[in-house]
């Protein structure tokens, strides 16, 4: 449930990390604030107030002459900041409901009901930063204008917006350090996806925190490693494969000197099967000098594959899905789909051709007619120099390098081959290449 709520990236988790206890840390901060240091900060002052206008009321007394009056309200509106006014009838106004008063209404309302004894009413006042406060004395009605800022205490409000404010630039503050420190860790991302996709992107610079910039530079090494190990592997097998042809050759010209007979027939045509398999390792082996992917339409790669087929005077149907641009190391990739499409004719009659993009990936089909793959086989064709059929008959198949090339080349990509059964009867071969 709280996972749910929690964002999924590392930026926002970081984010709640910090933001959550700031904001705790305000609430609380406001809600003592608010509960004891206002209250009693407005009781105070209600009560100061309320001290103030009952002196005045005493000092008054029961039937003041106007000097008085007038003496008096001038010493209150130099010393004490209240202006007030007495007016003859000692009849109170009925109450209004005044409810943007300004100041806390129930302190004002406690300390005048506790220390003043008369009756009362509150009103906004006469300016914008004025409560009317009226009571009903014995000499009349007196009206006194009590400035807001002896009520409240104006500086609550500058806290607040001091909390508000700084707790924004903070905010801010980490946002903009946090983006930094994640952009590190979503570059070694990219790096890595495209590594695996077969793309040799350039040596980056490492960035960000220690331990980012120790990922990457680890993920750098590992990345030359593998790719030294690689180049390692395909050059010593090539030269293998090479050296193997002396002595092949060497065999080859002895046997002709051994004259005819049916077992040195055999063992001519092992030979030529040898031979055939060093060429087409070899051959393999030089594809993969690596070769740099460029932007290719996947489409026409298709339909020059088809066409290709069709030239041979054979049938292929191709349909074609949606927009197929991607990066694709382009030789390389037309072989895969040659193999694909070569095995297809060898072993069918009928083959088809079908590529459809999905959100993340292309989809290639390749449909045959023919007797398929039992299940239980689909993993072993992959194996190199692996054919089911074991006669070594150039008619029911070659060296049995074709799936296992068409395979490192899709897996070079990123991507894979897999194989099912057709619609058509016989076997489907999938390549799923990511996007
Ligand atoms: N479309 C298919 N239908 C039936 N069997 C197949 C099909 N494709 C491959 N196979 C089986 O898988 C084996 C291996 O295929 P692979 O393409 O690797 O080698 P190959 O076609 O025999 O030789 P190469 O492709 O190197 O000339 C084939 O020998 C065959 O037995
Ligand atoms: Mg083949």
């Amino acid at each position: 449930m709280l996972k749910k709520l929690l964002p999924s990236s590392l930026f926002g988790r970081a984010l709640v990390i910090i933001v959550a206890p700031i904001v705790l840390l305000q609430l609380v901060v406001i809600f003592i604030f608010f509960d004891r240091h206002w209250d009693t900060m407005s009781e105070r002052m209600a009560r100061g107030v309320v001290g103030d206008i009952t002196m005045v009321i005493e000092t008054l007394g029961p039937s003041p002459s106007a000097k008085n009056t007038a003496r008096l309200a001038s010493v209150a509106l130099r010393n004490l900041q209240l202006e007030f006014k007495l007016t003859a009838d000692a009849e109170l106004p009925p109450p209004v409901s005044d409810w943007q008063l300004g100041v806390p209404r129930w302190a004002l309302s406690r300390e005048l009901e506790d220390h003043l004894g008369y009756p009362y009413g509150l009103h906004k006042g006469g300016g914008q930063n004025f409560v009317a406060i009226q009571v009903a004395v014995p000499a009349g009605l007196l009206t006194v204008q009590v400035p807001v800022s002896r009520l409240t205490a104006s500086t609550s409000h500058i806290l607040l917006l001091w909390m508000v404010g700084s707790s924004l630039v903070l905010l801010t503050i980490a946002i903009i350090f946090l983006r930094n420190q994640v952009r590190p860790i979503l570059k070694l991302a990219e790096a890595a996806e495209a590594f695996g996709k077969g793309q040799v992107t350039e040596r980056f610079k490492p960035t960000g925190a220690l331990e980012i910039r120790q990922a990457a530079a680890q993920f750098l090494d590992m990345r030359e490693r593998i790719l030294r190990h690689l180049q390692q592997r395909t050059e010593m097998l090539a030269g293998v494969s090479h050296d193997l042809r002396t002595p092949l050759t060497r065999i080859k010209l002895e046997l002709e000197m051994l004259g005819f007979g049916e077992e040195i027939a055999d063992l001519r045509s092992d030979i030529v099967e040898m031979e055939n398999m060093l060429d087409e390792y070899l051959d393999f082996a030089r594809g993969q000098d690596q070769e740099e992917p460029v932007t290719t339409d996947l489409g026409s790669l298709l339909q020059e594959v088809a066409s290709d087929a069709r030239r041979e005077g054979r049938d292929v149907g191709l349909n074609i899905d949606g927009d197929m641009v991607l990066r694709l190391r382009r030789d390389g990739f037309k072989r895969c789909l040659t193999n694909l499409v070569g095995n297809a004719l060898r072993f069918g009659s009928r083959v088809n051709i079908s590529a459809a993009r999905r959100s993340d990936s292309i989809v290639i089909a390749v449909d045959d007619d023919g007797p398929g793959i039992p299940e239980a086989d689909r993993e072993v064709v992959f194996r190199p120099f692996l054919r089911l059929e074991q006669s070594r008959n150039p008619d029911t198949g070659g060296v049995g390098l074709g799936l296992s090339i068409a395979r490192d080349a899709a897996r070079s990509h990123g991507g894979d081959i897999t194989l099912s059964t057709s619609p058509l009867g016989g076997l489907r071969a999938l390549v799923h290449l990511p996007i």
